[in-house]
């Protein structure tokens, strides 16, 4: 039987580490997207997100978004939230508890606006609030870009919605699942690890 001792779970841990770095650039890594969860009103909220970049000791991913969606108001009024990753193919799931920092017309969201692709930031440049109800079909981008994209002038009107989301990793839930007995651990910021009952 196989026996999986404290010293192997900062292995695992540093190995998803780099898992999270190696999917940012890789549309088809399942950690290339994420669950984000947010409180809204004493009620969850989660949708998907992509993620943008990540960052070792201390330990943050980062993410963008709308500073007009209902996700970046409630970031705003509880910056607690929770990121879920799960790898299918490796079946691990990652569960993160998330303090959030939003990066708003400051010198980070301005770097990491002038590195968007000039096509990602027509997303910034839609008329409606993102989740508000509308009358009728609207991509919520201008219509002279559904089939092009801006020039880097004109898509400048986007930077006023965008906000760059900096989630700092409190402590991590890690499960692995396997046929000859899963594994979970909890680790926190500061590499205490303990094992958890799957
Ligand atoms: C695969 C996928 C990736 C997404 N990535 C993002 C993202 O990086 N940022 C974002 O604001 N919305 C992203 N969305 C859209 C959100 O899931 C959500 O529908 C939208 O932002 C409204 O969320 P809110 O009303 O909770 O703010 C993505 C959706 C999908 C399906």
């Amino acid at each position: 039987m196989k026996k999986i001792q404290h010293k192997d779970l900062l292995a695992i841990y540093k190995r998803e580490q780099q898992h999270l770095m190696s999917a940012i650039k890789n549309g088809s890594d399942p950690y290339h997207f994420f669950s984000l969860s947010t409180i809204n009103n004493q009620i969850a909220s989660s949708r998907m997100v992509v993620l943008r970049s990540i960052q070792l000791n201390p330990f943050k991913i980062f993410f963008n978004c709308d500073v007009r969606s209902p996700k970046a108001k409630q970031l705003k009024e509880k910056n607690e939230c929770m990121a879920l990753f799960y790898n299918q193919n490796r079946r691990i799931q990652i569960r993160m508890n998330c303090i959030a920092i939003l990066h708003y017309n400051n010198n980070l969201s301005e770097q990491i606006w002038d590195k968007t692709p000039l096509q990602s930031r027509k997303c910034y440049m839609g008329d409606f609030n993102p989740s508000n109800t509308i009358k009728e079909w609207n991509p919520n981008v201008p219509f002279n870009y559904i089939d092009r994209d801006p020039d880097k002038n004109e898509s400048s009107k986007g930077y006023k919605n965008f906000v760059h989301v900096e989630l700092s990793i409190v402590n991590c839930d890690i499960l692995e699942l396997h046929y000859d007995g899963h594994v979970r651990f909890m680790i926190n910021n500061n590499e205490e690890v303990s094992f958890l009952a799957p």
